[in-house]
């Protein structure tokens, strides 16, 4: 069955120009209005991708767009020639790709069809999101699984680092060989050894008989060494001996034992620090490194975030063959702002134990663990759309904002109050007629003395009405340049008064 791609009208002259290409060019094509949600569009069978014609910055295209990231639907748009940047407003838009107008019908036809492509590789691997930086690793998937050169996946923990190693292999033409992963952080030294390059019988105690180890397992396919920063010097040198020629020898083996293995590390540390730190060899590291991935972390690709929770749901609720309806938008905008320190695994694992103990099947900010609510980084300012009362879970949720506020608000006072006491605090006391402010000033500061400005004066607690009048009159005179007469007026009081009190305070 064909393809079906959707092309907005906004820019109808565009449209139908695009329309005639893609059609020509075998597609199954249909012109739609951005009012058009993804879903209502197509009646039930979702496009494999959206050309947006126009009006990108409309908010109709906008909700279009949002509706298609959420539905894994792929999107070019077509940017205005006078667009100081495009690849910024695509950036911007969260546009899987974008074409400057007026636009090649074979260019685009090209661009579409290479969406398309990602879709189904997208499908294939279940690599999900439509976040640049998921779509620039797809990008390089497809370059490097035809090669056998060594790839490096750097990348947090519960990043897809395993799931991009496995797409590699899958789309190789060692697909229908072994794919064999190692855990090298999980494993003793001297066992490491052995489980990756096998032992003769005798080799150790307990070694009763041969044993073939990973590399030899995985003869013809792929080996995944994962964690692989946490492997020990001897071991290291071992593994750069294989990368150089392919050879090794088996723990206690004296025949040496040649492989065709693909290698496919990863880590999730910086691979470059640990050489830094002299804790791995540096020519390992650049015999590991000669491709390279790097998967960055959730929070650094929220856009990615409510396809992700609306496709585990999906999955898990089959899974466990619950009646599931969804999320409420509350809940989403909560795992949208989350931390999400364990990334995509601690994303899915919270999905699924949600989808099995949400009590409405459905999933409410009240299901969410304290925990994940806690790590909500930003404030979000709600809005509740008017003439509608809030709900009680956005009441529930403005409290608790609140509550954070008034705590975030306390430990500021506890810090301020638990400053050391020589520490000097600067009260302002403002311009003669206005208001009181109390802050820190700092050198260079705006309200640093200046004749104009007003006059700071020093305060430290326990200090007498004496001591703020000496300090007063300090402050005016170092103000004044030791001048007074114009001290006293900057004061607000005679010049005999200032006169009397320079001599009971002794100041001269
Ligand atoms: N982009 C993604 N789309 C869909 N699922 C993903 C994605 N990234 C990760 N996952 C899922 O998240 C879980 C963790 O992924 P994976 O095991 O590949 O992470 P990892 O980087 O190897 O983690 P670790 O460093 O802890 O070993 C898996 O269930 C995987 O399927
Ligand atoms: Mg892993």
């Amino acid at each position: 069955m064909a393809d079906r791609v959707l092309i907005t009208t906004d820019d109808l002259e565009n449209a139908v120009r695009i329309n005639a290409a893609l059609e020509q060019a075998g597609l199954d094509t249909a012109m739609v209005s951005s009012l058009d949600d993804v879903r209502q569009a197509v009646n039930g069978k979702e496009p494999a991708a959206i050309v947006l014609s126009g009006g990108l910055h409309e908010t109709t295209a906008k909700r279009l767009l949002a509706a298609a990231r959420d539905h894994a639907v792929s999107t070019l748009g077509l940017v205005e020639p006078t667009e100081d940047d495009p690849n910024e407003i695509g950036r911007e838009l969260g546009l899987t790709d974008w074409l400057v107008k007026p636009a090649d019908p074979a260019e685009v036809t090209a661009t579409v069809r290479r969406l398309i492509e990602r879709r189904r590789l997208q499908q294939r691997t279940s690599i999900l999101g439509e976040s640049s930086a998921i779509q620039e690793v797809l990008v390089k998937i497809e370059q490097m699984a035809p090669v056998t050169s060594t790839v490096l996946i750097e990348g947090e923990s519960g990043t897809g680092k395993e799931l991009v190693a496995r797409a590699i292999h899958d789309l190789s033409p060692r697909r229908g060989k072994a794919f064999i992963a190692v855990n090298c952080a999980a494993i003793t030294e001297t066992l490491l050894e052995s489980e990756l390059f096998g032992h003769e019988k005798g080799a150790f105690t307990g070694a009763a008989e041969r044993r073939l180890g990973r590399f030899e397992l995985a003869n013809g396919g792929t080996i995944f060494l994962d964690e692989v920063a946490e492997m020990a010097p001897a071991t290291q040198v071992k593994l750069l001996r294989v990368l150089e020629d392919r050879t090794f020898f088996r723990v206690g083996g004296t025949q040496p034992i040649q492989v065709d293995v693909r290698v496919i590390a990863a880590t999730n540390k910086s691979l470059k620090d640990a050489v830094g730190l002299g804790t791995f060899r540096d020519d390992l590291f650049y015999r590991l490194n000669v491709l390279s991935i790097y998967l960055p972390p959730l929070r650094e690709r929220r856009s990615d975030i409510p396809l992700l929770v609306r496709t585990f749901t999906a999955e898990f609720s089959k899974t466990h063959d619950k009646q599931f309806k969804g999320i409420t938008p509350e809940a989403m905008q909560i795992l949208v702002d989350a931390d999400w320190p364990g990334n995509v695994r601690q994303l899915r694992n919270l999905i699924e134990s949600m989808v099995v103990l949400a009590p409405q099947g459905e999933i409410k900010p009240s299901d969410i663990p304290p925990e994940i609510r806690d790590r909500v980084r930003t404030l979000p300012v709600r809005i509740t759309a008017p003439g509608r009362e809030a709900t009680g879970q956005e009441l529930e949720f403005i409290f608790r904002t609140l509550i954070e506020l008034k705590m975030q608000l306390e430990d500021l006072r506890r810090r301020m109050n638990d400053r050391p006491a020589e520490r000097v605090e600067v009260i302002e006391v403002g311009t003669r007629d206005s208001g009181l402010g109390t802050r820190e000033l700092e050198a260079g500061d705006p309200l640093a003395p200046n004749p104009q400005s007003p006059i700071p004066v020093i305060y430290k607690p326990g200090m007498t009405m004496s001591d703020v009048e000496k300090a007063a009159i300090d402050a005016a005179l170092r103000e004044t340049h030791g001048n007074r007469r114009k001290a006293a007026e900057t004061l607000g009081i005679g010049e005999r008064t200032l006169y009397r009190k320079l001599k009971e305070y002794a100041i001269d």
